[in-house]
């Protein structure tokens, strides 16, 4: 290869390191590389090993080829001391260390002179070299750490390495060592990222389960009230199909969390009465202001306990808002009209037709027809008169047959017709 051809190659082998995230591909790719550039005999790389303080061969190839994974060399073996002291002769240079190199320095008393264990060392890596059939070691650093090691064997056509080869090498594994280190912050960043996501999935899965027990409070906390109220059971469930029926035949999106959050109203409107004692909630006789009051507060009540669960904002709002009127004479804001949500005011509708045709323990249900006539009477005032006729042509539709037949209310739901005739 000419100069040029091995910039050119350096250039290359540089921008396919900056590509390669995975420390141990991008150290085959090298091997690979110089295998087909220069035609070696041999071509390996030990690498660093930090956690077990060790060098093994990741990669090799050529007809000499070691056995990757199996050989490791510790850190106190002479090859790697070797590049890791310092020497006390300035003649020995640390950038790379050739078989031919060695041989020299043994046969210089000046430079053995200077060193009584540097015959030594260099005999033993002398033997390091002439067991893995290297004519050439060119150690990699990144800030000074010892990360790898690049063991060339033989040129295939017997010349000995060039000036302009070796600087090549080890500018090569110079910039393999940079690209080794930015895997391997790469490789811990992932590591780091997966922890930190585990962690997020674990909390997130905390929180749902947190969720998911304060729903069911909630909504035990709406049954109850139910029950409190003297409401016979599966009031809710029928609150919950007439209303779904009024807002079908009204046309409305019930697609996706629509239909949930209309749902979850219908079942939640009166939880805030929790907070309201049996003495005024069963009371059958006209509540006194002050009992009035403390009524009236069980819209507000209710938000407040939905107020905590971020994805039952609109929920809360019409919960807040069931109790407001048509005409602006409801509570708690006196809000009229569209100003008030579509499904506050079909609960409003829906809840008024249940409570009318409910049996109660001190009272009868009133009549189908009768429930009727009172919500065609109010609606304009009390109710929104596009929902009350919705409501009527939806429950003509559905139910009508059944009221006829026994002239009060009967609930839709066969758990609900299974459970009272027991
Ligand atoms: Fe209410």
């Amino acid at each position: 290869m000419t100069s040029f051809e091995y910039q050119e190659a350096l250039k290359n082998a540089a921008r396919g390191m900056v590509r390669v995230k995975n420390p141990t591909r991008l150290l085959k790719m090298i091997v690979r590389f110089i295998d087909r550039e220069v035609e070696l005999d041999q071509t390996s790389i030990l690498i660093f090993d930090q956690p077990k303080n060790r060098y093994y061969f990741v990669a090799s190839k050529g007809n000499h080829r070691i056995p990757v994974n199996l050989i490791r060399l510790d850190a106190d073996n002479p090859l790697i001391q070797w590049f890791l002291r310092k020497e006390k002769s300035n003649s020995i240079n640390k950038d790379f260390l050739t078989y031919k190199q060695i041989l020299r320095f043994l046969n210089n008393w000046t430079i053995l002179d200077s060193d009584a264990s540097l015959q030594r060392r260099l005999e033993e890596v002398k033997e390091q070299m002439e067991l893995f059939k290297a004519s050439v070691c060119v150690p990699g650093f990144f800030k000074g750490e010892l990360l790898g090691i690049f063991l060339l064997g033989h040129k295939l056509d017997g010349s000995d390495f060039s000036i302009e080869e070796l600087s090549f090498f080890q500018t090569l594994a110079n910039d393999a060592s940079m690209a080794i280190k930015m895997s391997q912050y790469h490789e811990v960043l992932m590591c780091r990222n997966q922890e930190l996501e585990e962690k997020i999935h674990e909390v997130s899965q905390l929180r749902k389960k947190e969720r998911e027990t304060y729903y069911q409070i909630i909504f035990s906390l709406a049954r109850e009230v139910h029950t409190r109220d003297a409401y016979t059971y599966g009031h809710l469930e029928e609150v919950e199909k007439l209303g779904v029926m009024t807002a079908q035949e009204m046309g409305l999106d019930l697609s996706g969390r629509k239909r949930d959050i209309l749902v979850a109203a219908l079942h939640l409107h009166d939880v805030g009465k929790i907070g309201v004692p049996d003495s005024i909630l069963k009371k059958e006789d006209k509540l006194t202001e002050d009992e009035w009051l403390i009524m009236r507060d069980h819209a507000l009540r209710g938000a407040k306990i939905l107020e905590p669960l971020d994805d039952f904002e609109e929920v809360a709002k019409i919960v807040l808002l069931h109790h407001e009127n048509y005409d602006g004479l409801g509570y708690p804001y006196g809000l009229k009209g569209e100003e008030i949500p579509i499904e506050a005011r079909i609960i409003a509708v829906v809840d008024a037709f249940h409570a009318m045709v409910s049996n109660r323990c001190y009272r009868k249900g009133c009549s189908f027809d009768d429930a009727i006539r009172e919500l065609e009477r109010c609606a304009g005032k009390q109710f929104d008169p596009q929902v009350v006729q919705a409501f009527i042509r939806a429950v003509r539709k559905r139910l009508q047959p059944k009221y006829e037949e026994t002239r009060g209310y009967e609930p839709l739901l066969p758990s609900f017709e299974k459970e009272t005739s027991d």
